[in-house]
C-alpha cells in the first residue's frame, strides 16, 4: 500500500449503536493485521467501556481523559505508543462520559467536539504519517458518535445477523446520512456479518441480500467476507489481551505443549479455550484486505474525480 494519507483521509470509523455486533473485536484484529504487514496504525477507542484498548489490545491507559480533552478543549493527542510493533492506541475510558454533557450545553459553550476531534486527530496523523487509523465507538452514546461521524473519511458496520442488529444498521444508515447532509465527508464502504455460522451457507447467503437490500442507494455493498462464530477463540482474545494473529501463534505452541504439560500437570488456567484459531483469524484477514482495497478505490476515483 502507498502511503498517501494526508489529514484524516484514511480514518475508518466501526459503528453500529446497537451493541455486541463486534465494532471492537474487528478494529482490534483489523489493526493487528495491518500493523503485522508493516504498515503503520493507531486506533481510537472512543468508547467508555474501553474494550478494544484495555481488554483487547491489553493497554493501560488514561481511562479516556486524553480523547476527552481532546474533544473538549482540541488538546493535542498524545498516543500510548508502540503497544505492538506499528501500532499506537488512544485509550477510552469512563472519562468520555462527559462527552454526553457536553454535546448537551454545545449552544451555550460554544463547544464544538466534531471541530476539535478532526483539528486533534488531522494534527497528530499530519505528525506521525500514519497509514490507518481506526475509530472505535461504542454501543448508544448519540453525541460521540455524532462527532466520529462528522471526523471519520470511512464507515465500516458490523451486524449480527438477527433483526435487532438489522435494525440498528439502519439506524446507523440513517445518522449517516444526516452527517453527509451536514457536510461530513465520510463514506460507507460496507456493512460486515458478525458472529455467522460458517456451515449455514443459505442462511448467509439470504442474510447477505438482505443487507444488499438495506444498502440500495448508499453506493456501498456488504463485504463478502464473514466473522465467523468462534467464541472460544473470543474468550481467548480478550483475557490474554491478543490479536486475532497472536492467538494463532500461541495456540500453535499451545498444542505443541499440550503433551508436555499432562505430564507435568500444567495448571488448568493455563489452557487456551480455543484449539484451532486460524479459521477466525482467515476471516479478519479476508476483512481486512477488502477494507483497505475499498479504502484504495474510493481514493482512487477521488482522484480522478478531482482530476476530472
Ligand atoms: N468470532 C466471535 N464469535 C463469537 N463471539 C465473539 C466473536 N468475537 C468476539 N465475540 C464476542 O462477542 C461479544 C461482542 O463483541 P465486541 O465487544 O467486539 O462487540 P461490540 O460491538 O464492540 O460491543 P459494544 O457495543 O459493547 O462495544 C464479546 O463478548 C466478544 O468477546
Ligand atoms: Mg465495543
Amino acid at each position: 500500500m502507498r502511503v498517501t494519507t494526508t489529514g484524516t483521509s484514511r480514518t475508518v470509523l466501526v459503528a453500529n449503536q446497537k451493541g455486541g455486533v463486534g465494532k471492537s473485536s474487528i478494529v482490534s484484529a483489523v489493526a493487528g493485521m495491518v500493523a503485522a504487514a508493516g504498515r503503520r496504525v493507531l486506533v481510537v477507542d472512543a468508547d467508555q467501556q474501553a474494550n478494544v484498548s484495555a481488554s483487547d489490545l491489553g493497554v493501560e491507559g488514561d481511562g479516556g481523559r486524553g480523547l476527552s480533552m481532546s474533544l473538549q478543549f482540541a488538546q493535542s493527542l498524545t498516543p500510548v505508543r508502540d503497544v505492538r510493533p506499528n501500532l499506537d492506541v488512544i485509550a477510552g475510558g469512563p472519562a468520555l462520559a462527559v462527552v454526553a454533557s457536553v454535546a448537551a450545553t454545545a449552544a451555550q459553550t460554544g463547544i464544538d467536539l466534531r471541530r476539535n476531534l478532526t483539528q486533534t486527530l488531522n494534527d497528530l496523523n499530519d505528525a506521525e504519517n500514519y497509514d490507518l487509523v481506526l475509530l472505535d465507538s461504542g454501543p448508544g452514546d448519540a453525541p460521540l458518535l455524532e462527532a466520529l461521524l462528522g471526523t471519520a473519511r470511512y464507515l465500516v458496520v458490523p451486524t449480527k445477523d438477527d433483526d435487532a442488529s438489522l435494525s440498528g444498521v439502519e439506524l446507523l444508515a440513517m445518522r449517516y446520512l444526516r452527517a453527509r447532509k451536514a457536510g461530513s465527508m465520510i463514506q460507507l464502504l460496507g456493512v460486515v456479518l458478525f458472529d455467522t455460522n460458517p456451515r449455514a451457507t443459505a442462511r448467509n447467503r439470504e442474510v447477505f441480500e438482505q443487507v444488499h437490500e438495506l444498502l440500495e442507494g448508499s453506493g456501498a455493498d456488504p463485504f463478502e467476507t464473514f466473522i465467523r462464530s468462534d467464541r472460544a477463540a473470543a474468550v481467548d482474545l480478550r483475557t490474554r489481551h491478543l490479536t486475532p494473529l497472536e492467538l494463532v501463534d500461541v495456540a500453535e505452541s499451545d498444542q505443541k505443549n499440550r503433551l508436555q504439560r499432562l505430564r507435568q500437570k500444567g495448571k488448568s488456567s493455563d489452557r487456551l479455550w480455543s484449539r484451532d484459531p486460524s479459521g477466525l483469524a482467515s476471516d479478519y484477514q479476508g476483512l481486512t484486505r477488502e477494507i483497505l482495497s475499498r479504502v484504495a478505490t474510493a481514493e482512487r476515483d477521488e482522484v480522478a474525480g478531482g482530476v476530472a
